[in-house]
């Protein structure tokens, strides 16, 4: 499963790629408004800093729902760099753009998937990525992980080369069972690929190394 982290923030994708675990980098315009980061000019700057920081691919998501700007503002992103992939929302005219920039050489992560239908239409369409969000899924009282599954072994059977982008990840346990489940790709918040990390007993033992390491 590769691992993309799922912010804007320069420090926190730096700090991630530093772990070398990073393949790729997710954002949204919430990620992006978060970070101060308005205007066209000012949002194409800052793509540019995160291709400069993480060799993989970088979701950059569309901000229209209509095809015709879809198309436009899609373009001009996927102009910013190779590993630039559009992120678009699944919509009526979102499903129209994704076909349009497959048959045109343009890659895209279709956003905003809750269910398993979307994710097929998403994948018939062509999308690179399609992206379930189990962690909103979860705090509806449903189970993102359980989508996650069911999408791994639709898209197995069909042969679809579309890959599962497990988003809206809350917590180390979601990584883990988005990887037990199947996801290509985990996009997590810095500090849930920090909490892999942690375990008391390690914290226990190490300490317990170092104490008899004094005598050594
Ligand atoms: O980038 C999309 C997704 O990961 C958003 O997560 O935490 O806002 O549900 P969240």
């Amino acid at each position: 499963m590769k691992f993309f982290i799922d912010t804007a923030n320069l420090a926190q994708i730096k700090e991630a790629h530093e772990l070398g675990i990073l393949d790729g980098v997710t954002t949204n315009p919430s990620l992006m408004a978060k970070e101060g980061i308005r205007g066209e000019e000012a949002i194409t700057k800052h793509y540019k800093d995160i291709c400069d920081l993480v060799d993989g691919d970088i979701s950059a998501e569309v901000l229209s729902t209509d095809f015709a700007t879809i198309i436009e503002e899609g373009k001009k992103l996927a102009d910013i760099h190779p590993n630039i992939v559009v992120k678009v929302p699944m919509i009526k005219d979102g499903i129209k753009a994704i076909k349009w920039f497959t048959d045109n050489g343009i890659r895209t992560n279709c956003t905003l998937v809750f269910s398993a239908g979307q994710a097929i239409l998403a994948a018939k369409a062509g999308a690179a990525y399609v992206s379930p969000f189990i962690g909103r899924i979860d705090d509806s009282g449903w189970d993102g992980v359980q989508l996650i599954e069911q999408i791994v072994q639709i898209f197995s059977i069909q042969g679809y080369k579309t890959e599962v982008l497990a988003a809206s990840i809350r917590n180390p346990n979601h990584i883990i069972q988005c990887a037990a489940a199947g996801a290509d790709i985990c996009t997590c918040p810095l500090e849930s690929i920090l909490g892999l990390l942690k375990h008391p007993l390690t914290d226990i033992g190490l300490a317990k190394f170092l104490e008899d390491a004094k005598k050594m």
